[in-house]
């Protein structure tokens, strides 16, 4: 029998009237009506709204990653809400739009009473950066004050206990490093792998070597960079070396969970491997959508404030072009392109791991 639900009015659901009566422009309470501060109050508010519903997928996918086995069946729901968030970014990037229809000049009339909030009090977006598991030593400091001092007390708990709850950089690295089909079979992948790569190295060197439109000038640069390039093939393979880079703040993912990451990527045509494959990508597209945002923000604040410092008390655009630049969380999955090789050089795998990287079925014994 159907439940009796009562009726509901779409204004209650929503909570219309809360939502549409909380707009106070500064401007008409002190009696110097600007037109211009609704638009930059509704745009802040429509920020935040998306803010929590990326908090809210967040969450659910940090949920799923933190457990000791990860429900393969979750694995693609993770995915769906990971996408989810990248459109809604798209979104993000877009609205910035929006605030640039206001001028430099109609901000001024109201900008002053603003001071001193800045979207740098976003506690929402702190708490996405710390979600995502952006640390405290990476980010840029504010006048050397942590990016929590300036933030109320309220604000500066629940920042605090979203950093100390671990964050899904840590969990997909735990994640990785359990992946389990590069252990328990005979075959060394590594080996044949460095084999390859080393192999690679060598061809290019010999380009360089035999290219005619190069001077010697041209050509010793780029020995160089190509030997430079040699030694970081050698270090991925060398956990001492792996775990020096770690130490210096040059890499951030353990050994095994890169070299798990790099597997995936290499072999992401194995069926099995699809589903991590695009995992891992859709993390790539949500650091790069914020990086986007964070450097259109930057660039529309140049435009609005010139060389001004900002309402917050930063150097205003300067400081934000390097949020831009640091605050990338993925970017050991970033670097992984370097160490990729082509499809025709890959090791070929042996037939029983091949078998297990597949969804493979015997009639007779339904293997
Ligand atoms: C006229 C429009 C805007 C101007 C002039 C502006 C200016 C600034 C400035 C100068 C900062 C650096 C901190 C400071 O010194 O205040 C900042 C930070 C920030 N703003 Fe805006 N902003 C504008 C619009 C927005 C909008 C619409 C959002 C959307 C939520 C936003 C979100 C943020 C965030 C999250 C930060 C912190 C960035 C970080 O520390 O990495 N801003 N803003």
């Amino acid at each position: 029998m159907k439940k009796p639900y009562p009726p509901i009015y779409y204004s209650d659901y929503l909570e219309l009237e809360k939502l549409l009566t909380s707009q106070h422009p500064k401007s008409d309470e002190y009696g110097h009506h600007a037109h211009d501060e609704m638009l930059f109050i509704i745009i802040h508010q429509a920020y935040e709204l998306w803010f929590k519903q990326i908090i809210h997928e967040l969450i659910s996918v940090k949920e799923m990653f933190a457990k000791e086995n990860v429900d393969e069946k979750n694995i693609g729901i993770a995915i769906s809400r990971l996408r989810r968030i990248t459109v809604i970014q798209k979104v993000l990037i877009e609205q910035l739009n929006v605030i640039e229809t206001m001028t430099p000049l109609d901000f001024l009339e109201f900008r002053d009473f603003l001071i001193p909030a800045s979207g740098f009090q976003s506690y929402q977006f702190r708490i996405i950066e710390n979600m995502l598991g952006l640390n405290i030593e990476n980010r840029v400091k504010l006048d050397n004050k942590n990016y929590y001092s300036l933030v109320s007390d309220e604000h500066q708990k629940m920042l605090l206990e979203s950093h100390d709850s671990g964050s899904i950089f840590e969990a997909v690295d735990k994640w990785l490093s359990r992946i389990p089909f590069m252990k328990n079979n005979n075959f060394n992948f590594w080996d044949h792998y460095k084999k390859a790569i080393l192999e690679m190295a060598d061809d290019e060197r010999e380009i360089i070597m035999n290219n005619p439109s190069l001077t010697d000038e041209k050509r010793e640069k780029q020995l160089k960079m190509s030997e430079e390039t040699r030694e970081k093939y050698v270090a991925l393979l060398d956990e001492d070396k792996h775990n020096e880079l770690v130490k210096k703040g040059e890499r951030r993912l353990s050994y095994e969970a890169t070299l798990a990451a790099l597997f995936i990527n290499l072999y992401r045509d194995e069926p099995i491997l699809h589903l991590p494959f695009r995992f891992l990508t859709y993390l790539v597209d949500i650091d790069e959508n914020f990086t986007t945002w964070r450097y259109k923000h930057a660039l529309m604040v140049h435009r609005m404030i010139g060389a001004k410092v900002g309402t917050g008390g930063s150097s205003g655009h300067h400081y934000l072009m390097q949020t831009a630049e640091k605050h990338k969380v993925f970017k050991d999955l970033f670097d992984l392109p370097t160490y990729l090789i082509p499809r025709s050089s890959l090791p070929e795998l042996p037939e029983e791991l091949i078998k297990n990287l597949g969804f493979s079925f015997n009639l007779n014994n339904k293997e």
